[in-house]
């Protein structure tokens, strides 16, 4: 088989007739869009990682690391927005790279999705692990260490010095197998929790920033860049590079709304609404928080699970430490919910063009979920959330979804000229500038991230390689394969 035909792209048209086909109830407006990826952006990324990155990579500098992560993907949310208002399909950046640059390189893209929702969906529940341990323990509850903490990383120390270590991360599996639960039951329901949940966290990270800042110390932000110990990554500039990039994972979510563009009312005009508009407001969020974070605690003192709620305890107030815990809880829980609804969507799409088997597309003829999907999502990312340490899961999540971001800056500008005579809803501004800029921020900060980190990556693309060439290949739609022969008989989702 020749290599042209593994670049056979999906028409452009035939995606928009696809989405225009799918009988979906569309009742997502503009606000509940912003909720959706609000819904999913702030999450571990901010309530954990930020302490974490601060401590051990760039000090008080991490504010300069958010606003270096916030114009990264300020770029790339231009470029998804375009993306998302054209193709309003299920699938984001798999269906973009479909139509562009072919079958191939659309189902690499799709495996690589898999780091952003699915192991971003156990990188969270395990932060939600430890707000959980540490709310229980503010209740007089106490979770042995071992049982909420991965293997092999350190579940507590003892007062004599003696190390425990983690044997499973019980709260982190419970907590996914709980939501995916509750998303084979329905989405409307699910979507109702979620705008609640998303009122609860914003309330919270707003309070922090208010309350706090009143006990900020200036002289925690000073110097507010610390000096480079010698190595890459450990702050000076490298560290903030670093810390950009393992913060990165804070932003990751809003180009999860993209995955809703079949249920929004307009996507043409909610889907650039909801991306932007939610990246905004949680990238100026997020420099505040980690100002208010480092001028009350030294930076060296938040390597721990739960960092916000480690300031509140510092101020003394302790009814506030109980509600940030609530609140962060609250937050964690609509992240990991949106992932794992991403997650099954992106795989209902790919079954759909024969790419995976047609399990993954089956829908639950009462409650019109892809219910077996979803079972089988909520069973890896519980045994993953399970063993795996946070540090490893979150690096892996940002390279993957830094992959995916740079061949979404890349489509923008393939389309435009290969489909130049398209009506776009929504135009990037400063084609080819701001695609390529989004490229280069891209690559800058994976190029922050560890060796390790990258080895995983390929690793991983080369278990998905393997996949296609043994199944995808034979099944897909596009090339005549068997896939749609079984999807044509299944039933449509519904989704509300
Ligand atoms: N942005 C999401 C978080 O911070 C994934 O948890």
């Amino acid at each position: 088989m020749s290599m042209t035909d593994y670049m056979q792209r999906k028409p452009l048209a035939d995606i928009i007739r696809g989405a225009e086909e799918h009988v979906l109830a569309p009742s997502l407006g503009a606000l509940s869009i912003t909720a959706l990826g609000i819904g999913c952006i702030i999450g571990a990324g901010i309530f954990v990682l930020t302490g974490t990155a601060a401590a051990q990579y760039a000090g008080p500098g991490i504010m300069l690391s958010f606003v270096l992560g916030g114009v990264a993907c300020a770029f790339v949310g231009l470029c998804y927005a375009e993306l998302a208002a054209l193709l309003p399909v299920s699938g984001s950046t798999y269906t973009y790279t479909y139509a562009t640059l072919g079958e191939l390189v659309a189902w690499i893209i799709g495996w690589d999705l898999v780091l952003e929702y699915a192991m971003g969906a156990a990188t969270v529940s395990v932060g939600w692990s430890g707000y959980f341990a540490s709310l229980l323990k503010n209740l007089g509850i106490v979770i042995p260490p071992a049982f909420a903490a991965a293997p092999g990383t350190v579940a507590e120390t003892l007062a004599n010095g003696t190390v425990v270590y983690g044997i499973v991360n019980l709260p982190a599996a419970f907590i996914v197998g709980l939501l995916t639960f509750l998303l084979i039951m329905g989405t409307k329901e699910s979507a109702r929790l979620n705008n609640i949940m998303v009122a609860v966290k914003l309330t919270v990270v707003l309070a922090f920033i208010l309350i706090g800042a009143a006990y900020v110390t200036r002289a925690n932000w000073h110097p507010l860049i610390p000096a480079n110990t010698g190595e890459f990554g450990h702050f000076g500039w490298s560290g903030i590079l670093r810390g950009s990039a393992v913060v990165f994972f804070a932003f990751i979510g809003f180009d999860a709304v993209s995955t809703a563009a079949q249920e929004a009312k307009n996507p043409q005009r909610d889907m650039p609404i909801g991306i932007l508009g939610s990246l905004i407001l949680c990238t100026l969020l997020y420099i505040a928080v980690a100002a208010v974070l480092t001028g009350i605690v030294p930076y060296a003192q938040l390597n721990v699970a739960d960092p916000i709620a480690r300031a509140v305890d510092v101020i003394g107030l302790t009814w506030f430490s109980v509600l940030i815990k609530i609140g962060a809880l609250a937050g964690l829980t609509t992240v990991i919910l949106v992932l794992l609804y991403g997650q099954s969507r992106i795989f209902f799409t790919i079954a759909h063009d024969g790419l995976l088997p047609p399990v993954f597309a089956q829908v639950h003829p009462v409650r019109k979920t892809p219910w077996k999907s979803q079972m089988m999502i909520g069973t890896i990312v519980a045994i993953v959330s399970a063993l795996t340490p946070i540090g490893i899961l979150g690096e892996m999540v940002s390279i993957g979804t830094l992959f995916a971001f740079v061949l979404v800056c890349g489509a923008v500008i393939y389309l435009r000229k290969s489909d130049a005579e398209v009506t776009r809803p929504f135009r990037t501004p400063g084609v080819p500038v701001v695609p390529v800029l989004g490229i280069l921020f891209c690559l800058l900060l994976m190029a922050g991230l560890p060796f390790d980190t990258w080895l995983r990556l390929i690793v991983w693309l080369v278990i998905g390689l393997a996949i296609y060439f043994f199944y995808g290949r034979n099944h897909s739609v596009l090339r005549g394969g068997t896939g749609s022969a079984a999807l044509r008989r299944a039933p449509r989702l519904n989704r509300h």
